[in-house]
């Protein structure tokens, strides 16, 4: 779609082929929503049609393993986002889960035997492990690096000439924001592949593809889909990763379902909303919660104190729906009643949804690290952290204020 419309106007329209999808048998309507293409293989009026496009001379559908028009809507719509105007050059390709995205966007990276990756020390740890575990096994070796200490990633991509970099723009759970565009500087000198999780950013507030990265992955299942119903993944990139990434999806097969496509795709319609009115209830609650005096702590970029404050003014275009705060009170017992005693925001791990989400990341998200690990990260016993729903913000500072008042 045209890049000069807006953000929220690409994120209604983007994808949908209304005026040439097929016409209704009688040739009087044609549906504004794209349906769901429940099919595991497609047809063409000719054999020469299908040997085009089993050969790739011409665009359209075979089977769906290679392609689905569902999922494509799903992939249009989020290239539109994430890089409008770039729409011939970067693909996305969407996966079952933001896990399997993952693996293809380092495997697109070559990330293969000798290889080494220099990773932010703050990953979701799934992915630390993935590299770890996964890639480790075939040769690859993983490095970190504090990825918000710019000196530090100068240093070590120097050292260790790592093949890629990989970076979230907002990190978990103190919500460090990430200078993908001095990041890149370093990364593009080197040689070096330049991948962003932009999960708990969203191409709302960044778009880490026009600050200089080379390869952008999304768990979906979180902010982009956003109403906690759907799993799944995307990339967005362009050559050679968008080939790389194209045959490995065909071969490795993890794609998306139509149904989740279709849903996928309606949660993008809504995303400036969502993030809009997220990002807006999370600046009050993390104002609110920095002057409670049962609140010793509170990390969130739009509060002056945080570390990234400035950056995030810079990279950023809002400061996020998640807030975490550390209590008064310290350790697991504090936390566990404060938690308890909510009654509207709901304790489950995820984050992004419609719903605001509160967990103790120290017991859920970071529960595989060691303890001197997780002091060494900041991930105290005492941390609580909210993903910030779309209710009314008094609802939720309610709530937050009833079950702080029971320590
Ligand atoms: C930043 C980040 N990246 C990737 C993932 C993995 O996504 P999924 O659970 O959809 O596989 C998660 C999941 O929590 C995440 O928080």
């Amino acid at each position: 779609m045209d890049r000069s419309r807006h953000f929220e106007t690409r994120a209604v329209h983007s994808g949908e082929h209304r005026a040439s999808a097929q016409e209704g048998r009688d040739g009087t309507f044609y549906p504004i929503s794209t349906p769901i293409y429940a099919s595991t293989t497609f047809s063409h009026p000719s054999v020469q049609t299908t040997d085009r496009i089993l050969g790739g001379e011409e665009q359209g559908y075979s089977y769906a393993r290679y392609g689905n028009p569902t999922v494509s809507a799903f992939e249009e719509a989020l290239v539109s986002l994430e890089a409008p105007g770039a729409e011939g050059e970067i693909r996305a390709f969407a996966f079952g889960s933001g896990m399997a995205a993952t693996h293809a966007a380092f495997a697109s990276a070559e990330l293969t035997n000798g290889a080494t990756v220099l990773a932010a020390e703050q990953l979701y740890g799934s992915t630390a492990t993935l590299l770890v575990q996964v890639f480790g096994a075939n040769g690859v070796e993983t490095r970190f690096v504090d990825a918000y200490d710019l000196g530090a990633v100068e240093k070590k991509v120097a050292q260790l000439e790592p093949r890629a970099l990989v970076v979230e723009s907002i990190s978990n759970p103190l919500l460090r924001v990430a200078d993908i565009p001095a990041i890149s500087e370093i990364t593009r000198a080197a040689g070096a592949a330049l991948i962003v999780d932009n999960t708990f950013g969203t191409p709302y507030l960044q778009r880490p593809l026009e600050l200089g990265a080379d390869i952008v992955v999304h768990s979906a299942t979180k902010y982009l889909s956003g109403h906690g119903d759907l799993t799944a993944g995307v990339v967005a990139a362009g050559p050679p990763y968008s080939d790389a990434l194209e045959q490995l999806r065909k071969l490795v097969g993890g794609v998306l379902g139509p149904f989740e496509a279709w849903l996928g795709h309606r949660g993008l319609k809504t995303l400036p909303l969502r993030m809009g009115r997220q990002c807006e209830n999370a600046r009050a609650i993390a104002g609110h919660l920095a002057s409670h005096p049962k609140v010793a702590k509170v990390h969130h970029p739009s509060l002056q104190a945080h570390p990234d404050h400035a950056t995030a003014g810079r990279v950023l275009s809002g400061t996020g729906g998640l807030v975490s705060f550390e209590l008064a009170a310290g350790g697991r017992e504090a936390a566990f009643a404060f938690l308890d005693s909510l009654k509207l925001c709901v304790k489950a791990p995820s984050l992004g949804d419609i719903y605001t989400l509160a967990i103790h990341p120290a017991t859920s998200s970071h529960r595989e690290l060691s303890p001197s690990r997780r002091e060494r990260l900041g991930v105290g016993e005492n941390l609580v952290r909210l993903s910030v729903g779309i209710e009314h913000p008094q609802d939720i500072i309610s709530d937050l204020d009833q079950a702080l008042q029971r320590l």
